[in-house]
């Protein structure tokens, strides 16, 4: 049984997702709750694995729906491994990026289309869907602008995508913001690091509590 509650953080490239997930698992852990932050894709080690061959800035020539395919294999694993039993025991479990991805890069950024891309991820996750997702919105602009001035953040394939990919990745969580207003709350990460926070935190707090 599901006990837990099941938060995803989902955006676009430079949008602060990582730092702020370590903040907040920080956060709500120190008011004594109990939280397990992952990613994906990976989490666990057969799905690093499967990341390690999706984000090889070698493999060009990989096919569209192998990359939609070898996602939601790596999130099947990585949910029942992972995801599925820490929410059984109770624990909110933290998630950098989730199905919204694969819905707005292979579904819309690519073009094979979200309800072919969903087909396939409602295979892999069943009904499990996260209770709330944040979607922080950041221009690419700014957000590759912020990727770039990291030293230690790697460049993998998808980042040496074109400008116009990563705008067609914010019109594809915009639309997906639309369809599920109830899930996706949306945070404008260009603002100051510290009201990005906030803003989540506040977010986060008014669901739990509900
Ligand atoms: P990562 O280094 O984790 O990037 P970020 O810090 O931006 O999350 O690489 C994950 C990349 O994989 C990122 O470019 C988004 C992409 N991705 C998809 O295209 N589809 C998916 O389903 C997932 C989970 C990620």
């Amino acid at each position: 049984m599901i006990k837990g509650y099941f938060i995803t953080i989902e955006g676009g490239e430079g949008a602060g997702k990582t730092s702020l997930i370590t903040r907040l698992a920080n956060t709500l852990q120190k008011k004594g709750m109990n939280v397990v932050t992952t990613r994906e894709p990976g989490g666990i080690p057969i799905a690093e694995k499967i990341r390690t061959v999706i984000l090889d800035t070698e493999h060009t020539m990989m096919d569209a729906r192998t990359e939609a395919l070898l996602y939601a294999a790596s999130r099947r694993q990585h949910l029942v491994e992972k995801v599925i039993p820490a929410l059984e025991e109770g624990k909110i479990v933290i998630c950098d990026r989730f199905v919204d991805s694969s819905l707005a890069y292979q579904g819309y950024a690519r073009g094979l289309g979200m309800d072919a891309v969903w087909g396939i991820n409602e295979f892999a996750i069943g009904d499990m869907m996260p209770m709330l997702t944040i979607f922080m919105d950041v221009s690419p602009e700014v957000g590759l602008a912020r990727i770039s001035q990291a030293a230690d953040r790697e460049i993998n394939r998808l980042d040496l995508e074109r400008h116009s990919f990563h705008e067609r990745v914010r019109e594809g969580y915009k639309l997906l913001l639309s369809k599920f207003p109830e899930r996706i709350e949306l945070v404008d990460a260009e603002a100051e690091r510290e009201d990005v926070f906030q803003a989540v935190l506040a977010i986060v707090e008014r669901r739990l509590k509900q």
